[in-house]
């Protein structure tokens, strides 16, 4: 059986409803595991729920509910609002659950017997939000030093467990000089780099007298500290310690997909934890930029006045996909705004997309009576067009190697360009009034034939427009749409005689002065 490409998202923190931040790994991830697997067939794609934070304890209290209560009902607004944005996860864990937390159990255990985790006394500054341990001399005003939380920190004085990742600074650092793509961007691998050669410290792996957390085997006064706990997701999902077979199939995972405020816990502590369970470590962990707005990071306090539901609701799910990923480029922090939204929705989607579709699929209609037409022979000026669609494929590999998700959509885009162009130029209509029926013909074959490829590429992208252009073509009956290969990509196989459906336009513009 061939290989499966195995994507992750973080596990995010129940304590509220996704918003547009988190809605943006959760995306990118997503238009991955599609693409795989139209090109590889097999991918495992893993989101989730990160429940056992205190944070979310003291989120439940001040609603005066049970923390599991309180969570069951966000997890639930997550998966609708996943399910609203075509999330096509293939495993959804939460860390409340006994598969994961069994996992972690065993774990910890395995590293404590193995003598990489010991018993200590941890004393120093703790931020409970951040759920991040912090030295005297990193704080900034006593406050926690990570600028968008800045919440004052609390002493923790307390019999804790150490994980000695300070033993896995040299290997780490090894591995990662010899890994060039083990993290990416680049700017991030160099900030991991600088970080670890400052020196490791030992991590505080437990906290004491909590009640909401993973309780330490044989020692319930502790629970787990969450981030470790966090981290240890992506193999309990899939087997780890309980079904060898099916983690050794899936691990190590090939695309793991975090925001750059989490970089520190998955290329440090991430990987000292898996070297120390001698598991290879994953092949990419790609750590994005944030969206911002105003130049600051949107976050569950501050942000945009609409939710994501909202945004979703008045836009759509697609053209929200779009612009996430066509706007900014994925390494890099950029802005969100409804205004420049609106604009790629108007002129790339509605103008660029939705009138090729209308134009080609109008003049199947009014010349050959909706049926596609076999092609005769292929002049000189259809051969860009063929030449930009037969190469797409190809090139969307290259791009998406790397998750240039912003380069992938241009090069699907210069198709939809050159195949309006090529409509322009070849003039069906002087053909059709001039009678050239067999060259008429050809120039609408392959223009509808230019849309079938197009529709493959937007897929990942836009799963709901691609199924409505799909059928629009006339192609649901024939196959369907999330069932393509590679193999589908090929030059010419619209198939003769086929009727189209032709629908509704596919992007109903959107008047800029309707932004509330
Ligand atoms: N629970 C941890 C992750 C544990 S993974 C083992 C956590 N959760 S979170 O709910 O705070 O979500 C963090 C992730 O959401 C970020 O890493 C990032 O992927 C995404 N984002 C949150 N706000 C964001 C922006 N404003 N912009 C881009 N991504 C954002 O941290």
């Amino acid at each position: 059986m061939s290989k499966t490409y195995y994507i992750t998202t973080p596990i995010y923190y129940p304590n509220d409803v996704p918003h547009i931040g988190t809605a943006y790994t959760t995306i990118a991830s997503d238009v991955l595991a599609r693409f795989w697997r139209i090109v590889y067939g097999n991918v495992f794609f893993l989101t989730g729920t990160d429940e056992n934070a205190q944070k979310i304890e003291q989120a439940a209290r001040a609603k005066n509910q049970a923390p599991k209560e309180y969570v069951d009902r966000i997890v639930e607004k997550f998966k609708s609002v996943w399910d609203m944005l075509f999330i096509s996860y293939d495993d959804f864990i939460r860390t409340t659950e006994e598969r994961h937390i069994k996992v972690v159990q065993k774990t910890f255990q395995y590293l404590l017997d193995k003598g990489d985790i010991q018993k200590g006394f941890y004393e120093g500054w703790y931020c409970v939000s951040d759920e991040t341990f912090w030295l005297e001399s990193q704080l900034v005003e006593k406050r926690c030093p990570n600028v968008e939380c800045q919440r004052p920190v609390e002493w923790v004085k307390e019999e804790s467990y150490f994980f000695l990742l300070s033993k896995y600074e040299k290997p780490l650092l090894e591995y990662i000089e010899s890994h060039p793509k083990f993290i990416l961007p680049e700017v991030r691998r160099n900030e991991t780099i600088s970080f670890i050669k400052s020196g490791l410290q030992d991590l505080c792996v437990t906290r004491k007298n909590l009640k909401w957390g993973v309780p330490v085997p044989n020692d319930p006064h502790h629970v787990l500290y969450v981030w470790v706990d966090a981290l240890l997701n992506y193999i309990s999902a899939i087997g780890y310690c309980v079904n060898e077979n099916r983690f050794q199939f899936l691990w190590p995972a090939d695309f793991q997909l975090i925001g750059k405020d989490i970089l520190r816990f998955h290329a440090v502590i991430w990987p000292a934890l898996l070297m120390a369970l001698k598991l290879p470590l994953p092949k990419t962990i790609f750590a994005h930029g944030w969206l911002s707005i105003g130049g600051e990071k949107i976050s569950k306090s501050k942000g945009i006045k609409k939710n994501l539901i909202d945004l979703i609701n008045e836009f759509g799910a697609d053209p929200l996909r779009y612009f996430l990923l066509r706007e900014g480029s994925f390494g890099q922090d950029f802005e969100f705004s409804e205004e420049a939204l609106i604009r790629r929705l108007n002129t790339e989607l509605a103008n660029d997309l939705g009138n090729l579709l209308h134009r080609v699929l109008s003049m199947i209609e009014k010349y050959q009576g909706r049926i596609v037409s076999p092609p005769g022979p292929n002049a000189r000026e259809d051969e860009e067009l063929i030449r930009v669609s037969s190469n797409l494929l190809e090139q969307l590999k290259k791009d998406l190697e790397v998750l240039d998700f912003r380069q992938a959509l241009e090069d699907i885009w210069q198709v939809v360009s050159e195949a309006n162009k090529y409509v322009d130029i070849t003039a069906p209509w002087v053909l059709n009034k001039s009678q050239e029926t067999e060259r008429l013909a050809t120039v609408l074959y392959n223009s509808i034939e230019s849309l079938r490829i197009i529709t493959l590429a937007i897929s990942p992208f836009l799963p709901q427009s691609a199924k409505n252009m799909w059928e629009q073509l006339g192609l649901k009956d024939i196959n369907e749409l999330n069932k393509i290969a590679s193999s589908d990509f090929k030059w010419g196989l619209f198939p003769h005689g086929k009727k189209i459906a032709k629908g509704p336009p596919l992007f109903p513009k959107v008047e800029e002065a309707s932004i509330t």
